[in-house]
């Protein structure tokens, strides 16, 4: 896919084939991941990838948004060191911003459907994942062959126009 198709076609993907992702691509997905850029190149994030059935169907139960999750062929949750101060909260969660959506490109060039959702059990989370007392999750991104429809460019997207959000030289 050409990477102006895969910016156009990524969409929040939540229903899934019931199939593997290929070795070598979800490897070139948590590649992508790891070359995000990030303030001073801090690379705070680490990635657990899951794709144990029984796990992804735990990991659903974390947030009550991330039912999709079960379904999903693998999940990559984005892990975050829990900091000081809020100026580097915010650099960690920009950088891991960064990361989750260069995964999500990287995975619409193969064709691969991605979903966010949120983490909202810690603890919950940690059981299941085994990360350190100092790290949080921050985003789980599950990944999967799209059972709806494949991905395709979006001719019409659910934005706001682009005469509303670009400012041109001042606002
Ligand atoms: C930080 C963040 C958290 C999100 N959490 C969830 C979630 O918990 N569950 C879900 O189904 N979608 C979640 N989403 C997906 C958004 O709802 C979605 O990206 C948005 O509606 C735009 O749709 P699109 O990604 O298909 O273009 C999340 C997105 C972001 C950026």
């Amino acid at each position: 896919m050409e990477t102006w198709d895969a910016i156009t076609s990524r969409r929040n993907v939540r229903e899934f084939e019931d199939r593997p992702i290929a070795d070598e691509d979800l490897e070139r997905i948590l590649e992508a991941g790891r070359r995000a850029p990030s303030s001073r190149n801090w690379q705070p994030w680490d990635f657990v990838v899951v794709t144990d059935r029984d796990q992804l169907t735990e990991l659903a139960g974390v947030w009550r948004g991330g039912g999709h999750i079960a379904h999903s062929a693998a999940t990559v949750v984005v892990v975050l060191p829990e900091v000081e101060s809020a100026d580097q909260r915010t650099r960690a969660a920009f950088d891991a911003g960064q990361a989750t959506v260069q995964m999500m490109i990287a995975a619409a060039d193969l064709g691969i459907g991605s979903g966010h959702s949120a983490v909202g059990d810690q603890d919950r989370a940690r059981e299941i994942l085994g990360f350190p007392e100092d790290r949080f999750a921050y985003i789980m991104i599950d990944f999967g062959h799209p059972a709806d429809r494949p991905l395709r460019p979006i001719r019409r997207p659910d934005r706001r126009p682009l005469e509303e959000v670009v400012h041109r030289g001042r606002w």
